[in-house]
């Protein structure tokens, strides 16, 4: 009797134990996933059909195709023996396991300002979440000097700065969030700032706009003019989590990706704290339009259009673009207006005619929301160019003009293009820079002992 009652005692104990130990990781392993998301970890560790987090997407580099690890828990492929210390190491630092250094294909500048608490829940997410995949991610193999891993260590002697974050104790606690995410998991920055010729980002000049090959990420900055200074931190939180705002902007290109498949998932609370942050950065003019004014008339081609005389580009625009936009530019029905459209207040005109090239399509999963088709096979590149300057002199500004040719690289999927390199693949054209100067450093040090 009393061995039974103190069995069942030590038992009900046992299990009242076990179970807190389970809610406790349920919690954390759904905090964990929660990261992974905001961290967008999925996307570039999933290949194209394959299991969750198993790996082998080649990510294409100026240097090569860089295959993302398995980091499912499985011994033999993924990360199931590495400890937290490790995992932290890798995620943070850019070092494997085994000491090898990862090349920045993995973004581990921007995850290095990842809390210690929030990389407990991310490793107990992938070992405890996760399905371990026995399947070997395939090899990278890069043309020799980039072979040698050790080559990043220079690399990351200039670049990688690894403090953690630290809160600004003058801040509430929704900005210093929001800071924490955008510098860190989000790493808006990676788009929206301008580099320097060695690739690396101009911090004074942070998020005051930047060209990612095809897609211009704009001026975000609170300047009134130039960036987003007239949003309210209401507007940036509905644009981040719908991808529309009441300032004329609808996200396409790779900020509609970010906002599919990272934003659009996180909670109000953050959403807030990333609006309540982006919304406290100082003012930049960053790049501007030549003229820098905006015209405020709608189009008024009709009569022109009715006797034959309107422009080359009033006749593209009548053709293929007033059915929804309206004749004089003013949208309705929920179609967005042209007229004080935002992407016809950028200092360059990439953006239109990347959205006439392939269309525009609203957030996943957005209700009451149409899409705009693509015009690429329809119009030619000179049409394309004309059409957007006309759009331009007469609803934006008249300074920005686009040529067939550029129209022609954006279509080839834009001219080599370091910044979306660097924020897809983390910089790896700055390796090969920094490579190259160490390498001059050395031929000169040895000219001059030669000499001497
Ligand atoms: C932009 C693409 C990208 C994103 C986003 C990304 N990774 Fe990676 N990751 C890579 C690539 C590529 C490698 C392999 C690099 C190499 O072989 O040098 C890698 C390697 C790793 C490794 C080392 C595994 C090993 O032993 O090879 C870990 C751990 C890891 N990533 C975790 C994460 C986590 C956690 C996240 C999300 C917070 C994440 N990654 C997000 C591209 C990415
Ligand atoms: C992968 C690149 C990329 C990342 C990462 C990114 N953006 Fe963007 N962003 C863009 C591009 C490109 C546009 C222009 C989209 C368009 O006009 O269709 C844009 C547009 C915007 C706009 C609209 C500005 C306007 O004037 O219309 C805001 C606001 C914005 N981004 C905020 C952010 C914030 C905040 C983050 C981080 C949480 C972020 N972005 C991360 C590329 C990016
Ligand atoms: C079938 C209706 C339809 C037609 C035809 C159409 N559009 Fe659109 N357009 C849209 C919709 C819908 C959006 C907003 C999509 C979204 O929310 O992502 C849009 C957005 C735009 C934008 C904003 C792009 C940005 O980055 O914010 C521009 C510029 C534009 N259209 C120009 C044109 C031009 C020029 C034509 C003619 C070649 C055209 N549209 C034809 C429906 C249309």
């Amino acid at each position: 009797m009393k061995l039974s009652f103190l069995l069942s005692a030590l038992l009900t104990a046992g299990l009242g134990f076990a179970t807190t130990a389970f809610a406790q990781d349920d919690s954390l392993v759904a905090q964990g996933k929660y990261l992974a998301t905001a961290g967008d970890c999925a996307a570039c560790h999933t290949s194209d059909g394959g299991k969750p987090f198993a790996g082998g997407l080649a990510i294409a580099t100026p240097i090569g195709n860089i295959v993302a690890s398995n980091i499912t828990p499985s011994k033999t492929d993924g990360i199931g023996d590495y400890s937290e210390a490790e995992f932290a190491r890798a995620v943070r630092e850019g070092v494997r396991r085994d000491g090898a250094n990862l090349y920045p294909a993995m973004p581990y500048t921007a995850y290095a300002k990842i809390s210690d608490a929030d990389i407990h829940a991310l490793y107990t997410y992938l070992m405890q979440g996760v399905q371990p995949v026995d399947v070997a991610a395939p090899e990278t193999k890069l043309p020799f000097p980039f072979s040698i891993r050790a080559s990043m260590w220079g690399w990351n002697l200039l670049f990688l700065d690894d403090t953690r974050f630290t809160p600004d104790p003058a801040r509430d606690a929704a900005w210093n969030r929001g800071a924490y995410l955008a510098e860190g998991l989000e790493h808006c920055s990676t788009c929206h700032t301008p580099r320097n010729f060695l690739m690396a980002e101009k911090s004074g000049d942070a998020l005051s706009g930047a060209s990612l090959g095809t897609w211009y990420a704009p001026n975000i900055t609170s300047d009134p003019v130039h960036g987003i200074g007239g949003w309210s931190v209401d507007d940036i939180a509905t644009y981040l989590s719908t991808g529309r705002s009441d300032h004329g902007s609808e996200a396409g290109g790779p900020m509609l990706e970010a906002i599919n498949k990272s934003l659009s998932h996180l909670s109000p609370g953050d959403i807030h704290a990333l609006a309540t942050y982006i919304h406290s950065i100082a003012a930049k003019a960053g790049q501007v339009a030549p003229g820098d004014t905006a015209q405020a008339a709608p189009l008024d081609d009709d009569v022109a259009l009715m006797n034959g005389t309107a422009s080359a580009g009033a006749n593209l625009y009548a053709d293929h673009c007033s059915t929804c936009h309206q004749a004089g530019g003013e949208g309705g029905n929920g179609l967005p207006a042209l007229l004080g459209n935002a992407a016809l207040r950028r200092p360059v005109a990439d953006n239109v005619a990347m959205a006439i090239l392939e269309g525009l399509t609203p957030r996943d999963g957005l209700a009451n929301s149409q899409a705009m088709p693509g015009f690429g096979q329809v119009m030619d590149d000179s049409q394309v160019a004309t059409l957007t300057n006309y759009l331009f002199a007469k609803l934006g500004d008249a300074g920005v003009q686009i040529t067939p040719a550029r129209v022609a690289a954006l279509r080839a999927g834009g001219a080599p293009s370091p910044l979306l390199a660097l924020a897809r693949d983390g910089m790896i054209a700055a390796a090969v820079v920094v490579v190259l100067v160490i390498l001059a450093l050395l031929i000169w040090l040895l000219r001059r002992r030669r000499a001497a």
